[in-house]
């Protein structure tokens, strides 16, 4: 009798740890595949779109995934509007008056909630955005991994401490990498993204005018559209991937080794240090790189999401229900 209640109560407290470990819920690729049948070719419609309209808004869809993910976790925080009696992190220095594409994310979200209303959080939306715009500036395809709930909060200074600035060197970027999850393999692969967009004069005059490991007429092509002096052109952009700017490739790897890398964070990458070789080797090879991207994107799609009945499936975006 006593050893019988006490196999009970074992067996109480295993499926207690079973059903805790459920609500903490991973994501997965089928999660709204029974309540929004229709929601991966109602996003990539959007998508498609936009990016029709604009090639450079596949690039903007695809940074607001990481602004998202590497704050707090990928939760849509990043996509909260600040009102006079909240503070989100849209006027971070990282988003302010860099950050864009929340209205193409307003006209997804809405064309989802025609499909299936109150279902998909923007969180998800977001992430398979960053996923359908890769894929149609000629990149890596991968699926994505959802089930992620939205925030109810966001912060200003956690966006500020937690991405990391393009004035970063190497060893910071590997821990700040690292401290998510993530490898300085996957730093590398996914600071490919840069072979798409652009970037503003303020994000890489010091590199243009006073760095050394740079080839010297790429930093005078870039100087002739950025002054030296700060406050005049400041939001003067120049593409992050001078060759195919519009085109998920590796020649962003090309430009390091030719040390023509924009940032100087973009630089740190092929400078003497840990990540020259595979720098070296994205340079050489697409595939590696497209394959290594695809699974660092999954990767970094897993930090820290909201799920089971944690946060909420926002109704707007832009402001917690
Ligand atoms: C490794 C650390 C990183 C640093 C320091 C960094 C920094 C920057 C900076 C300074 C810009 C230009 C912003 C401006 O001047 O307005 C930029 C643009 C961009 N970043 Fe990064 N970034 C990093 C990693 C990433 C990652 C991991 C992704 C995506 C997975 C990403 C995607 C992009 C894209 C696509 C753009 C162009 C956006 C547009 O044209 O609207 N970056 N980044
Ligand atoms: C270049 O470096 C000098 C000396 O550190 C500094 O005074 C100057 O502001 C820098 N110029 C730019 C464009 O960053």
């Amino acid at each position: 009798m006593a050893t019988s209640s006490i196999f009970n109560g074992i067996a109480v407290l295993a499926l207690l740890v079973l059903f805790t470990s459920n609500a903490k819920a991973q994501l997965s690729t089928n999660f709204y595949s029974k309540t929004c049948p229709k929601l991966f070719p109602t996003v990539k419609s959007t998508v498609n779109s936009a990016i029709s309209k604009e090639a450079r808004m596949g690039a903007s869809l695809l940074r607001l995934f990481f602004h998202d993910c590497f704050v707090n976790g990928c939760d849509g925080s990043v996509l909260l509007d600040d009102t006079s009696s909240f503070t989100g992190e849209k006027n971070a220095v990282p988003n302010r008056n860099s950050a864009r594409g929340f209205d193409v994310v307003d006209n997804i979200k809405s064309a989802v909630e025609n499909v299936c209303p109150g279902v998909v959080s923007c969180a998800d939306i977001l992430a398979i955005a960053a996923r359908d715009s890769v894929v149609r500036l000629g990149g890596p395809s991968w699926d994505v991994k959802l089930g992620r709930r939205d925030s109810r909060t966001a912060s200003q200074s956690a966006a500020n401490n937690g991405i990391p600035p393009p004035t970063s060197n190497l060893n910071t970027l590997i821990s700040r990498f690292s401290s998510l999850g993530l490898s300085t393999r996957d730093l590398v692969a996914l600071s490919g993204s840069h072979t798409i967009g652009q970037a503003r004069c303020t994000s890489f005059r010091a590199r243009i005018y006073n760095e050394s490991n740079i080839d010297s007429s790429f930093a005078r092509t870039r100087q002739s559209n950025c002054p030296r002096s700060s406050g005049s052109g400041d939001n003067n952009l120049a593409p992050l991937d001078l060759q195919t700017p519009t085109s998920f490739d590796n020649n962003y790897f090309k430009n390091l080794v030719q040390k023509k890398g924009l940032l100087h964070s973009d630089q740190q990458l092929f400078n003497g240090g840990s990540t020259d070789s595979i720098v070296s080797g994205y340079s050489q090879g697409q595939s590696s790189f497209a394959s290594d991207f695809a699974n660092a994107m999954i990767k970094m799609g897993d930090i820290s999401p909201l799920t089971g009945s944690n946060g909420q499936i926002r109704k707007n975006c832009r402001r917690v229900n």
